[in-house]
């Protein structure tokens, strides 16, 4: 099931953060800062006391942006991706959002194309997004609807 992230959730969380996302990973005060600010949803998905997903976005009227997604190696590509995505665009659409947006590293194919696979289209390339490595970013679009 998936429900909203808490305080006492961020030890693991930064811990899988770290394996996921390496040098850019958030740290706990960045997650803690996240869990404050009126406009951010953090949702954790376990499974037997262990996350197995976790994702977040901004949401601002019409507007919503994916913060972060990421599924504990041991589940990847079991479907936790594709369930927390799903679970955070229905969020989007109930809460008055009509456009999604999210930036992705370009050699990042896996996640390119869960988000293809769910109408997601490149808008734009960010260059030298990333600052750990230089590397571009897709800004990517789904209008909901
Ligand atoms: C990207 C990520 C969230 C996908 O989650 P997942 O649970 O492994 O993916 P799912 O099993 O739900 O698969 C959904 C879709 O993702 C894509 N995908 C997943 N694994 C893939 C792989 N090994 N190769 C290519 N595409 C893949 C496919 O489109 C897949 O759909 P399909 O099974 O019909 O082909 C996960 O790999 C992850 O946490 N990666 C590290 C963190 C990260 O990069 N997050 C995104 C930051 S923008």
């Amino acid at each position: 099931m998936i429900v909203e992230m808490n305080i006492n959730d961020l030890d693991e969380i930064t811990k899988l953060e770290k394996e996921l996302f390496k040098l850019d990973a958030w740290k706990k005060q960045e997650y803690e800062n996240e869990l404050n600010n009126p406009v951010s949803k953090l949702f954790v998905e376990k499974e037997n006391d262990e996350i197995v997903a976790y994702g977040g976005l901004w949401y601002l009227y019409e507007d919503a942006d994916i913060t972060t997604i990421g599924v504990n190696s041991k589940y990847q590509g079991q479907g936790y991706g594709q369930k927390m995505l799903d679970y955070m665009l229905d969020f989007a659409l109930k809460n008055g959002v009509h456009n999604v947006h999210l930036e992705v590293r370009v050699s990042n194919q896996k996640a390119i194309n869960l988000y293809k696979k769910n109408g997601f289209e490149v808008i734009r390339i960010r260059k030298s997004y990333y600052e750990d490595n230089n590397e571009d970013a897709y800004d990517m679009m789904k209008g909901l609807l």
